[in-house]
């Protein structure tokens, strides 16, 4: 901690006031302890999600001796399954290691040797599967327990036995379905990061579907011991609460999204806990949701023991674009015009850092709200002005200009530039159009779940960055346009085209970002383990449990998928209206879905590549930075993951990805999540790369450091390959 130097006596009593009480507070408030740590208990290192960790066991003398010190494989696959990644970050707890597989079971593993103690099925035996990014602990005496959910389930585990605990809940498990706007039989809400712990506790956020009529975000908190919903946080407010006003009076019965999928952090002497929210639904088109629409892509600081509202800040006003905030903020400390403050820092998709106060929210630099451009879609009323923070400099490229378009050869990048031309595109916020318009940083730009780590000692923060552009379409949907008397194929059809096009593509396909084909799934997959899947969801893919309601829908969408009639260009338009039906299926006062002509976009996540689907600008992109929160300059930044087929020269191309980094007193940041597959650290004073190693599968996760003994591990998440199609968690440790 730097102390303030005096001047003049009088000063020196008055300063030394100040700094006793500033003191003071840093020391009942929650700080990070500086290389004080030894372990991993909370998802992201601790409760103010600083992905740091204080061992120096490690560090950047021996880093390149660093070996693989046990493997665990969960082997969990369903036969003849494809490989899968599991995105969780594990803690530790005194000996033991506590992670999710991909397929969404819980696992106790010795922490020095990598033994299986015991592990939770939530799913009873059926497929299971949807992302889980890690599990909290909590701890009275001798109860322990772990919290975690599976699909739309909370739930509290023996932490010593793995046993569910028959006194939280029902039989040790709470339905997340209960207690949100639709009916729990017909909704389905699932949790993707953890939540966080805060006394008696559970503080849990949600993931909500981004479409029409999506339940909305709501930030729940139950009581450990019973599992108890003790307070909600309505992040579309209620009648009557904070930021009402910000949507047309009706909206809170019909909008969804809002919501909190990145997990939070906790300042626990304030009693405060934060949350960064996602975009409202739809998405792309806000003619029903008119207004700034708080507390949508907000970070929000509420009372952690009563859920009451604190401060918010609003990063986008009435979102088109998907930019949802993906990563709880960073809680940190830093000398700001000479005195220490406590702020958070949070991440965006659009590479913008906000640096606030940690009580008041105010900006600490400046933010100025800026015009931005018009939309032209007949109802929409794009915000007039966005807020755009002087400092720190955005860490992704914000603009694009023809020069940055790729050039991999003339042809390729004559069609690049000709679709480039074609597009609507003013800068950042350009909203979308029926034309096509261009995204940059993209909705997988800027930095994604994997977030920050922060170094108290030096005030450095460490971010990746996606420099990812996209294209938008928006198409206008005819809701006149009835499904019902198509045939059962044909309607399966246009349920694909709507729900599942963007990810498994047209000709069912997939991508080779991981959505895998679905051509033949009629030989791999049982009727039944495909309906779990599509309503339990599972990796990337989303859960469909609000579409498909009924028999009927559940028989179309098979025999689309099984090809049991010729096969046609699937019509995304004239699904809508199921869409729309299916989601006011699930209102429970059956409030009608206005009548205002709505749109879809239909290229949503679509990227920005040429015809060989190389990326269409020139690298990097993917970066690693480090930002000195003191003064909001850079220390450095390096691309992080190579192409090396598209690399021209010395410099790597840099990867997108989601995962994030640790930093360690070692003075190094581990990151992984490229698909190179490789694991690296850099020196964190100067970004040079220190070590590499080839995994044996996609690590898309953030990894933990802990000690046990006298030793040091580093521990990642690594997803499947051929062979061992579940994937492993490795740990890594020096020789002896
Ligand atoms: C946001 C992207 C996305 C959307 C939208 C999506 N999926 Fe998926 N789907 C995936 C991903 C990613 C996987 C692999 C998940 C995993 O790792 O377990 C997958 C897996 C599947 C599988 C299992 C395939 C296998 O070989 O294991 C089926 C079946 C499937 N999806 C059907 C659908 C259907 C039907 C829809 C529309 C109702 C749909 N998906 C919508 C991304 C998506």
């Amino acid at each position: 901690m730097k102390t303030v130097v005096p001047r003049t006596p009088f000063r020196l009593l008055l300063l030394w006031v100040i700094s006793y009480a500033l003191l003071m507070q840093v020391v009942t408030s929650c700080t990070q302890k500086k290389d004080t740590y030894s372990n991993w208990g909370v998802y992201k290192g601790d409760a103010l999600s600083s992905s740091y960790s204080g061992l120096d066991q490690i560090n950047k003398g021996n880093v390149d001796k660093l070996r693989v010190a046990w493997t665990f494989e969960p082997n969990d696959s369903i036969e003849g399954g494809r490989p899968i990644n599991s995105e969780s970050n594990p803690i530790i707890i005194e000996n033991t290691l506590y992670t999710t597989s991909a397929r969404g079971r819980l696992f106790a593993v010795d922490a020095t040797t990598g033994a299986q103690k015991w592990s939770f099925d939530p799913f009873n035996g059926e497929r299971g599967g949807g992302i889980k990014r890690g599990v909290a602990y909590w701890e009275d005496g001798a109860d322990k327990r772990i919290l975690f959910t599976g699909g739309d389930k909370l739930f509290a585990i023996d932490a010593l036995s793995g046993k569910p605990v028959p006194t939280f809940g029902q039989e040790g498990q709470v339905n997340l379905n209960e207690g949100m706007r639709g009916d729990p039989d017909k909704i389905s809400v699932i949790p993707t990061s953890p939540g966080i712990v805060f006394e008696d506790l559970f503080i849990l956020g949600t993931e909500v579907s981004e479409l029409y009529g999506a339940e909305p975000g709501h930030v729940r908190a139950y009581n450990v011991r019973t599992g108890q919903l003790v307070w909600t946080f309505h992040t579309i407010p209620l009648p009557g609460e904070v930021g009402y006003d910000t949507w047309p009076p009706n909206a809170w019965k019909y909008v969804g999204g809002a919501n909190n999928w990145g997990g939070l952090s906790l300042d626990a002497s304030r009693g405060m806990v934060f949350f960064a929210t996602g975009s409202p639904t739809y998405d792309y088109y806000g003619a029903d949701r008119k207004g700034m629409n708080l507390f949508g892509n907000s970070v929000v600081a509420v009372n952690a023991r009563t859920g009451t509202y604190i401060w918010h800040f609003q990063t986008i006003h009435h979102d088109l674009w998907d930019y949802d905030l993906p990563a709880p903020p960073n809680l940190v400390t830093v000398v700001h015009e000479g005195k220490e403050i406590d702020a958070v820092a949070q991440t965006s998709k659009v590479g913008f850092l906000y640096v606030l106060d940690r009580e008041t929210g105010k900006p600490l630099f400046p933010i100025e709200e800026r015009p931005v451009p018009e939309s032209d879609i007949p109802g929409e009323e794009a915000w007039p002005t966005q807020p755009f923070p002087l400092k720190p400099a955005p860490y992704t490229r914000q603009y694009l200009e023809e020069a940055d378009i790729a050039d991999y050869s003339p042809a390729s990048r004559d069609s690049l530039l000709n679709v480039f031309r074609s597009l609507r595109y003013e800068g950042l916020f350009t909203p979308p159009s029926v034309r096509g318009t261009l995204q940059f940083p993209g909705s997988r730009g800027g930095s994604s779940w994997g977030g920050a780590a922060f170094d108290a000692n030096t005030g450095l923060l460490y971010v990746r960055s996606n420099d990812s552009p996209e294209i938008m379409r928006l198409k206008k949907v005819e809701p006149e346009k009835s499904i019902t008397n198509l045939s059962v194929y044909k309607q399966g059809e246009s349920i694909y085209a709507t729900y599942c096009v963007s990810c498994h593509g047209q000709d069912k396909n997939g991508d080779e970002q991981g959505n895998p084909s679905l051509v033949g799934i009629k030989s791999r997959m049982r009727e039944t383990d495909i309906l779990v899947k599509i309503k339990q969801g599972g990796g990337k893919m989303p859960n469909f449990s609000s579409v498909f309601t009924d028999k009927a829908k559940e028989d179309a969408i098979l025999a689309f998928l099984f090809e049991n009639e010729n096969t046609g260009r699937p019509d995304r338009e004239s699904s809508l209206l199921e869409e729309i039906q299916s989601n006011q299926g699930a209102s429970r006062d059956h409030e009608p879905i206005d009548t205002l002509p709505r749109y879809l976009n239909l290229t949503a996540y679509g990227y920005f590549r040429d015809s060989e689907g190389r990326p269409g600008i020139k690298p990097p992109w993917g970066m690693l930075h480090a930002i000195n929160l003191n003064t909001g300059e850079f220390a450095w930044s390096v691309p992080v993951g190579n192409n090396p087929e598209l690399q021209t020269g010395d410099q790597e191309t840099g990867e997108a990805g989601s995962a994030g980094p640790v930093v360690t007193a070692g003075g190094l940041v581990f990151i992984a999540g490229t698909r190179d597959n490789k694991f690296r650290a850099f020196d964190k004073d100067t970004g040079q790369k220190l070590w590499e190693y080839n995994l044996p599968g996609f690590a898309n996760a953030n990894p933990s450091a802990y000690q046990i003994g006298e030793k040091q591990y580093i521990v990642l998440s690594v997803g499947g390959n051929a062979q061992n199609t579940a994937g492993s968690v490795m740990a890594f440790s020096l020789p002896d």
